[in-house]
């Protein structure tokens, strides 16, 4: 059997959802995301085209790096407004049967007790069909409404998010036992206290004595996501996720990615070939290689070159209002996305300028753009696939979301014309699908699994 790939929709909660300026453009609903019929649409979408799940990112603070402002982000609509990534859910879960929603969330600004609440309330609700993106946050301007004084290191970001993961595994792992829920009604027991466990977590940044309070819900511990990029976020991705985000805009960049970060996992005492790489790509389709070049200039031609510069501003932590357009981004270490930087700073074959890199990023949030016929896209998949050693894609929009339409429309059936993509989902919760019927749970060698019992 040929390798077989998987899919993810990635969206947010804001107008033009990553690509900065394209609510201009005459295709984009994304300017709808307050109304749920745009999410609904967008969720049946998905499921129509199999994908595993839709991907919700989200920030809690504004891109106001650039010119020390908010202004330009206001302007532009760069990830602003920021609506919530939870609330949606469970109304596209109510329209849908096999998709998974991946929302994002900060181990920075949550507290595990509260987070591992809604997560299962929403894993009950969605019958087992949810994800969470794990993230550390890296704007100054989520930590100043957030009642810190500044931006935490990101040494020390990514060990609290260590421990705030020890705490939602003792959590939803080991606080309530499975068959602790018994019914009772002879014995007026509804659940055998007995079997209900404090977890009894006393660390250095969180003190929670439990027991969790939400039942055993289908997954226990929602499908693992992560993105970090930076040594530090790579060896947190390689220890915890169950499946990663990176971006990308070379195959070369991609096959150091995947390289390093399935040696990191090997490292971790798991197996490598179960932690799940979906780099991020932006399709732009037309029926001739032409159309598909010519919409890609019209798509351009959308982009606000000051949101983008404040985007970038944003995920680099560089005001690049200070810099001229045609000065070189270097190769430097940033507290904010090292990632991002990197796309710039480090690309072995190519200097980018200031006005290159915000042209390029203005898109996909500058991912790498896949753009032709349907059968040149899968062409690029699939060697994406098989040389960058990538299990998925996470499909970025250019307006939204018509992006996703489209691909599930003209793409989704190439690929199952291949051989490389499923034509019915595999199981009934989101683990399943991405890891096989029967795998509802989170496998032995996941650190979560490896916790002592909490009430020995
Ligand atoms: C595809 C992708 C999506 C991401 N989505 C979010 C997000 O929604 N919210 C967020 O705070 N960070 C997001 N990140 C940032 C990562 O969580 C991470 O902080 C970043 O890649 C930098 O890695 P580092 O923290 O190791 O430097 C995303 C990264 C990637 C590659």
């Amino acid at each position: 059997m040929k390798k077989q790939i998987h899919l993810n929709g990635f969206i947010q909660n804001s107008p033009s959802p990553h690509s900065t300026g394209l609510w201009k453009h005459e295709k984009d609903q994304g300017t709808s995301h307050n109304n749920l019929a745009y999410w609904i649409e967008a969720a049946k979408t998905l499921e129509r085209g199999k994908f595993d799940a839709m991907f919700i990112a989200d920030v809690l603070g504004t891109y106001s790096v650039y010119e020390n402002s908010h202004d330009a982000a206001v302007r532009g609509a760069v990830q602003l407004p920021a609506h919530d990534p939870l609330i949606p859910i469970s109304a596209m879960a109510a329209a849908t049967e096999h998709l998974g929603f991946a929302p994002t969330i900060s181990t920075t600004y949550a507290q595990p007790y509260s987070l591992a609440r809604q997560l299962s309330t929403l894993d009950h609700l969605t019958g087992g069909r949810v994800a969470w993106n794990v993230v550390t946050s890296y704007l100054e301007s989520e930590a100043v409404n957030l009642g810190l004084t500044g931006r935490l290191s990101k040494e020390l970001r990514y060990n609290r998010a260590d421990e705030f993961l020890q705490v939602v595994y003792k959590l939803w792992e080991h606080s309530w036992e499975n068959d602790a829920v018994v019914y009772d009604q002879e014995n007026d027991t509804f659940a055998d206290p007995e079997r209900v466990h404090s977890i009894n977590h006393e660390g250095e940044f969180f003190s929670v004595p439990g027991p969790h309070l939400v039942e055993p819900s289908p997954q226990r511990t929602p499908v693992l996501f992560q993105a970090g990029s930076s040594p530090k976020g790579r060896d947190f991705a390689a220890k915890h996720a169950e499946a990663v985000f990176t971006k990308n805009h070379s195959l070369d960049g991609l096959k150091l990615y995947t390289s390093d970060i399935r040696r990191r996992a090997g490292e971790q005492g798991r197996n490598p070939a179960e932690l799940l790489i979906f780099p991020m790509i932006l399709p732009i389709i037309g029926s001739t290689e032409e159309e598909a070049y010519a919409k890609y200039e019209e798509l351009t031609n959308h982009v606000s070159y000051e949101g983008t510069a404040s985007l970038l501003s944003g995920h680099t932590g560089i005001d690049f209002s200070q810099f001229d357009p045609d000065q070189y981004i270097e190769d430097i270490e940033t507290d904010a996305m090292q990632g991002n930087l990197d796309m710039y700073g480090k690309d072995p074959n190519k200097k980018w300028t200031l006005r290159e890199a915000i042209k390029n990023h203005g898109l996909g949030n500058g991912t790498v753009k896949f753009i032709g016929t349907p059968e040149q896209i899968a062409d690029e998949i699939e060697r994406w696939a098989i040389e960058g050693d990538a299990d998925g894609f996470n499909i970025a929009q250019a307006y939204s979301p018509g992006t996703f339409t489209e691909f599930v429309d003209h793409v989704v059936p190439e690929l199952q014309k291949r051989g490389i993509y499923r034509t019915e989902y595999e199981g009934s919760t989101l683990r399943e699908n991405m890891f096989g019927r029967g795998r509802k749970h989170l496998p032995d060698h996941h650190p979560a699994k490896k916790l002592a019992p909490v009430h020995l």
